[in-house]
C-alpha cells in the first residue's frame, strides 16, 4: 500500500517537473521577442455561428460579410460607396481569411499594432485594412470611423483571439517556397497559365464577372481591374506561395497541384503582365530593409539588377542582406559600448 502511494507521488512529481520545464522553455522563447515560435498546432478557427445576435455578434458577422463580399459593398457598383475594384478580400484571404496557408488572418489580432518596415511606422489593423483597399483592391481608404471599419476590425480581433502573442500556428499566412537557383521564367509560366489557370482567369487575365455584375466569379489576375504594383501579391514570393497551396482553385496545402517551379514560373508570367500603377516611392524608407523580391528601387546595393529583384534568383540577394544586417547590428553594438 505504502509502496503504491510512494510510486504515485513520484509519478506526480515527475509530471509536474516536466510541465514546469516545458513552460519555462516556452516563456524563455517568448522573452527573446521572437514572434515566430512556430507551433505544430493548427489554428482552431472560431465559428461565427457561435456568436449571439447581440450588437457585438452582429458587428463581427458584418465584418465577415465585408471580407467575403467586399465588392458588393465597396466595388464599382457598391451599395455603400465606390472605393475599390471588383475584387473581394476573400479572393486572396481564402474562406474569409481562415484557410491554412490560404493567406489567413491567424496572426492579425495578436500581431498589431506593430512597427512595419514598408511604411516605417507603427501600423494597426485599421492601417492594414486601408493598405489592402489601396493596393490589393486598387482603390482608396474607407472612412476609418465608419461602422464598416469597426466591423472589419471586430472580425479580425474575434477570429484571432485564441492565438497567443508570439506564437504562430501551423499554416499561418502564406507558404514560403524554396528558391529556384535560376530566374523564374515567364515563358514557362505562360505554359503553366494556359494549362492550369486560363479556363477560370481567362486568356486576357481579366477573370469572369458574376451574373449580377456586383463582383467576380473568377477574379482578374492582371489588367485594369486587378491589384496594383504596390500590392504584396505583386512580389513573386507572395504570389508563388499563395498559388502553390491554393490554385488551381480547390487545391490546398495537403493536396497541392503545382511543383515549386511551376508556382514560381506562373508567378513570373502573371506579374510580368500589366497591373495598375501605384506610387511606391515612400515604401521602405529604410532601404536596407527592402525585401529581396521588391521589384522597384531605390536599393541599398548596386550588385543585383532590377531584373534579378523581380525574377530572382533570390538566394544571393537574401544572403547579402542577411550578412549586411548582421554586420550593421555588430557595428551598432560597438557604437553603443
Ligand atoms: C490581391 C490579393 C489581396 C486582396 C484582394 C486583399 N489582400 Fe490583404 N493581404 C494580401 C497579402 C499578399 C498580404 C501580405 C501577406 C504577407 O505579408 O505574408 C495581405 C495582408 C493583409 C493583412 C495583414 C495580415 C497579417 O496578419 O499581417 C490584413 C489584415 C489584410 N491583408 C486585410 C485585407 C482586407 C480587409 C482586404 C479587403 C479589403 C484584403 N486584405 C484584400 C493580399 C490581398
Ligand atoms: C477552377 C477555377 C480556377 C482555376 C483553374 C484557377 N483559379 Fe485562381 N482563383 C479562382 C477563384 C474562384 C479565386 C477566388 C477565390 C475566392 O474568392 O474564394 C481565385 C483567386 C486567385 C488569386 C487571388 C485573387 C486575384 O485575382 O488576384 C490568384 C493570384 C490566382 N487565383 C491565381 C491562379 C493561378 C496562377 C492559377 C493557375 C495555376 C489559378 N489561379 C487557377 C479560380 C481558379
Amino acid at each position: 500500500m505504502l509502496r503504491k502511494t510512494t510510486f504515485i507521488l513520484i509519478a506526480i512529481a515527475a509530471i509536474l517537473v516536466t510541465t514546469i520545464t516545458a513552460c519555462l522553455h516556452e516563456e524563455k522563447k517568448q522573452a527573446t521577442g521572437d514572434a515566430t515560435t512556430v507551433s505544430k498546432k493548427q489554428w482552431l478557427v472560431p465559428d461565427t455561428a457561435e456568436l449571439s445576435n447581440d450588437d457585438y455578434g452582429k458587428l463581427v458577422k458584418y465584418g465577415r460579410a465585408l471580407v467575403v463580399n467586399t465588392s458588393y459593398y465597396f466595388g464599382p457598383n457598391g451599395v455603400i460607396a465606390h472605393k475599390s475594384n471588383g475584387m473581394n478580400c476573400q479572393n486572396c484571404h481564402l474562406n474569409a481569411g481562415t484557410k491554412a496557408f490560404g493567406n489567413n488572418f491567424s496572426l492579425t489580432a495578436s500581431g498589431y499594432p506593430r512597427f512595419k518596415e514598408r511604411s516605417g511606422t507603427v501600423e494597426t489593423v485599421v492601417t492594414k485594412v486601408e493598405d489592402c483597399f489601396e493596393r490589393s483592391l486598387n482603390g482608396s481608404k474607407i472612412d476609418s470611423n465608419s461602422r464598416e471599419m469597426k466591423a472589419f476590425v471586430a472580425y479580425q480581433q474575434w477570429i484571432g483571439r485564441n492565438v497567443k502573442k508570439g506564437t504562430k500556428p501551423e499554416g499561418s499566412g502564406i507558404e514560403e517556397l524554396a528558391f529556384l537557383d535560376r530566374p523564374a521564367d515567364t515563358t514557362r509560366g505562360r505554359v503553366v497559365y494556359v494549362a492550369k489557370c486560363q479556363t477560370c482567369h481567362q486568356k486576357d487575365g481579366g477573370g469572369i464577372p458574376n451574373a449580377t455584375k456586383t463582383g467576380y466569379t473568377y477574379p482578374p489576375l492582371w489588367g485594369n481591374h486587378s491589384y496594383n504594383i504596390g500590392a504584396s501579391i505583386y512580389r513573386l514570393s507572395k504570389f508563388a506561395g499563395y498559388v502553390k497551396s491554393n490554385m488551381p482553385f480547390g487545391a490546398d496545402h495537403m493536396h497541392e497541384q503545382l511543383t515549386n517551379e511551376q508556382a514560381w514560373d506562373v508567378a513570373a508570367f502573371v506579374n510580368s503582365q500589366p497591373h495598375p500603377f501605384k506610387n511606391t516611392s515612400a515604401d521602405w524608407p529604410k532601404i536596407t530593409t527592402k525585401p529581396y523580391d521588391c521589384p522597384f528601387g531605390p536599393y541599398a546595393d548596386r550588385q543585383f539588377s532590377k531584373t534579378q529583384r523581380k525574377y530572382g534568383p533570390f538566394g544571393p540577394i537574401k544572403k547579402y542582406y542577411a550578412e549586411l544586417s548582421k554586420k550593421n547590428n555588430k557595428e551598432a553594438r560597438l557604437i553603443a559600448k
